[in-house]
Order: C-alpha cells, then structure tokens, then sequence
C-alpha cells in the first residue's frame, strides 16, 4: 500500500513541486474502481450515481461524467456543482435529510430527481407537484450496517428514510396527490463489506417494493467498504455485486417487469484515488513517545479524530526499511490532533521507515471524504489538489491565500 509514486510520479516529487499539504488523486484509479463496480453487476441494468460528498472537486466530477457516471447530491450546492462540471439535471438526485422544502424545490426546477425520506416532505411534495414531477422514496429498513455508529444509516433508531414501518402512511399520502412515485431508495451506512448486511437490507426493500405498482427504479445506496491497510480486506465487489444481481433480478422476476438498479457509492469510487502529502515540521522525542509533526492536521483530514479511522502512514521520503521506528503521526492544531489510529479506534504508534525532520508523510485512502471534510480550522488554508491522468500531474484546485480566508469578512 506504500506506493511511492503515482503513474510513476514519485509523491516527493510532486510534493516539492505543488507544495504541501497535498491531495494527490490517481485518475486510472478512479476509472479502475468504475470498471470494478460495472463488472460486479454485469448483465444488469445499472446506473452509477457517484456520492459527490465524497469528493466533489470539479475535475473528479468531469471524469466521472466522461465515464458514464451519474451523481447523487445532498445539497444545492453539489447540485450547482455537478451542473458545472457538465451534467444535465435529469443525471443528478438529490437525496437530502432534513433541508428546508424550498431546496427541493431548487432541485426540481434544475431537472434533478429527488430522493425523500419524510412523510411531512411526501405529502408537500404532493402538494405542490401532485403527479408531475417523479420522485423516489428513501426507506429506513431497520438494518445494522457501517463501519461505525456515525456512519450507519439504515438502523432504527437512524434519522434516515421513512421507517418501513410507516408503508400504509406512505401509501395513502402517495395515492391522495397521486404521486409520481418512479422508485424506491436505500443506503444502509458506509464501510460495510459483509454481502450479508447487502442482501438483508435490499431484501427488506423488495419486500416492501411490490405494493408500489410504477416503480421503474431500485436504489441500493452506496456504503461498499475499501480496503484501509494491505492487511484489511475490503469489500469483495464482485461477490457483492452478484449476491445483490441475484437478489434484484428475482425481486424484477417476481414484480413483473424489469426494472433499472442504481448505486451511489462514494468510498469505492474515489478513496483509493487518493493520496495525502505532508512534511515532517518536527521529529519530537519524548520520554513516553516519538512524534512525527506534520504541517497539517484535523483541519485537513479529520476522519482520524472524527471517527477514530484507520488511515496507511507512510514515508514517502525514505524507502528504506531496514531502520523503523514507531511514532505517533500527529497535526498542529491547538487541542488532540493525531493520524495514526489502529483499528479499533484507539491513538496508537505506527512502525515507519526512520523520518527526519523535512520528509513527506503519505497518508492513503485520502480520496473520499478528505479534502471534502476539511476546515479553515487555527485559520491554516486548506490544501491543494492535483490530478495524475496520462503521466501528467496538473492542479484541479490550487492553493489558498489569506486573502481566500477574509473575501466574505470585514
Ligand atoms: N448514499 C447516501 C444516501 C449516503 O448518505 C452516502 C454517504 C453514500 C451514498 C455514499 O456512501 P459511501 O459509498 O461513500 O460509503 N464521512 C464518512 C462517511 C459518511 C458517509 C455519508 N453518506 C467517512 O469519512 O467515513
């Protein structure tokens, strides 16, 4: 998992040459990751709808657009956004929790589809559109699945979707305005690698499907867990992808038509791609432990501190593993701020190639949910990215400035 370099880019390299801290994204490892995901669901009709959360910088956005890939959006924002990187309304849903009406109605007039996940919201929406608009339904099955309790979505005491406990309020609301009801939706959390946990929530879907009659879309979410160090497996795609084809393809045999499946992975698609690239500031040996000072921290990465995640840490400046040594791989922010987590959550040292002051830390997995999650936290900027595609390295979104920092302030 140490990779060095990037399409043969060493990562020093492009540390000295765009400065750091860095995110570094590997565009054939995006395409890679698609090629994956299409193949685990071959023979069914499948729409990718990317999580744009995860990483929503335009030219990521571009090449999932190139590549035949759709976009889920939580916000107006992501909407305006995918608009720009070239997709048309009708390729994006809009899968919002807890927003206002009136961003819905945003979305509906920009062509996207929406995604609802509450009856109040349902019956506005009859209200408002009665049968001319489609739109989705997000369910809540009531299953346990993610990597931890911030990330699970689906279990139920989750605010997510309309429990599968309310079906007759859906229906009636659906059948007094008439709504356009064109599918039905479920994420069940991220980081979940267990077919099992799949298969049970999609099952709970279908079963709850067969009473919507103009149903012409499944959405089984996203959430399929990446491998995190050489040693944690991620999830198996291809088997996943089979059970669920199974699961869909006898749920359309029993329904009575065909119906179209969408995913909306964000991790899968995007985790790998990237890299993040920092500089050792201080080596600091204390008495308990060693530290390695990096010029970044929980504003930049902060699914570490915030989730306790497992991130691969390595030297990027010394390939030589003859001499190791454990530190404890910490940011510079004012209050706890460390990398180096194990998998279970818990601070820990990590064994790297002997660092000195001055050498570039590579943390892996920085694709997904990385630079999308950062902050002007002690007011530092937020980091560059840079895109590897065709051997070449180009900046896809360039570094701040303290004036970036002051624009809205007086
Ligand atoms: N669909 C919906 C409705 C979602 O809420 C999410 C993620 C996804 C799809 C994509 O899930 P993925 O395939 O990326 O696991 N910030 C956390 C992850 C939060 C995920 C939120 N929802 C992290 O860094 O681990």
């Amino acid at each position: 998992m140490a990779y060095y370099s990037i399409q043969n880019i060493p990562l020093t390299d492009l540390a000295k040459e765009f400065g750091t801290p860095l995110y570094v994204y590997d565009a054939d490892k995006i395409r890679e990751k698609i090629s994956v995901l299409r193949a685990a669901f071959e023979g069914i009709d499948l729409t990718i709808k990317y999580a744009a959360k995860a990483n929503t910088n335009l030219s990521i956005l571009r090449l999932m657009r190139e590549n035949g890939v759709d976009m889920d959006v939580v916000s107006p924002q992501e909407l305006e956004i995918g608009l720009i990187a070239g997709y048309e309304g009708s390729n994006i849903t809009f899968t919002p929790s807890g927003v206002h009406f009136s961003e819905i109605e945003y979305a509906v007039s920009k062509g996207a589809i929406v995604n609802l996940d509450n009856l109040s919201v349902l019956e506005k929406f009859g209200q408002t559109y009665g049968s001319s608009q489609p739109c989705l339904i997000r369910i809540k099955p009531h299953v346990f699945g993610g990597g931890n309790e911030k990330i699970m979505t689906a279990h139920p005491e989750s605010k997510f979707g309309i429990s599968i406990h309310q079906k007759a309020e859906i229906l009636s609301i659906v059948e007094q305005y008439n709504i356009n009801v064109i599918g039905l939706h479920q994420h069940t959390g991220s980081d979940i690698k267990d077919g099992k946990t799949f298969e049970q929530a999609a099952s709970a879907l279908f079963d709850f499907a067969y009473d919507f009659k103009d149903l012409q879309i499944i959405d089984l979410g996203g959430g399929f867990k990446v491998p995190y160090s050489p040693e944690d497996p991620g999830v198996n795609m291809l088997e996943v992808g089979q059970i669920m084809s199974n699961a869909f393809r006898a749920f359309c045999q029993k329904y009575g038509r065909e119906l179209r499946l969408w995913v909306e992975p964000g991790k899968f698609l995007v985790s790998e791609s990237g890299t993040f690239l920092a500089e050792t500031n201080v080596v600091k040996r204390d008495p308990v432990k060693t530290f390695v000072g990096i010029n970044s921290g929980l504003n930049h990465l902060i699914r570490p501190m915030m989730y306790g995640s497992y991130h691969y840490i390595f030297n990027a400046s010394n390939q030589d593993s003859s001499k190791q040594e454990d530190y404890r791989v910490t940011g510079y922010i004012c209050e706890t701020d460390t990398f180096s987590f194990d998998f279970n959550g818990k601070q820990n040292e990590r064994l790297l190639n002997k660092v000195k002051e001055g050498d570039i830390i590579a943390l892996a997995n920085a694709g997904a949910y990385g630079f999308t999650m950062a902050s002007h936290y002690n007011s530092r900027f937020l980091p560059a990215e840079v895109l590897v595609d065709g051997g070449k390295a180009r900046v896809i979104r360039r570094r701040e400035t303290l004036e970036d920092i002051l624009r809205n302030q007086e």
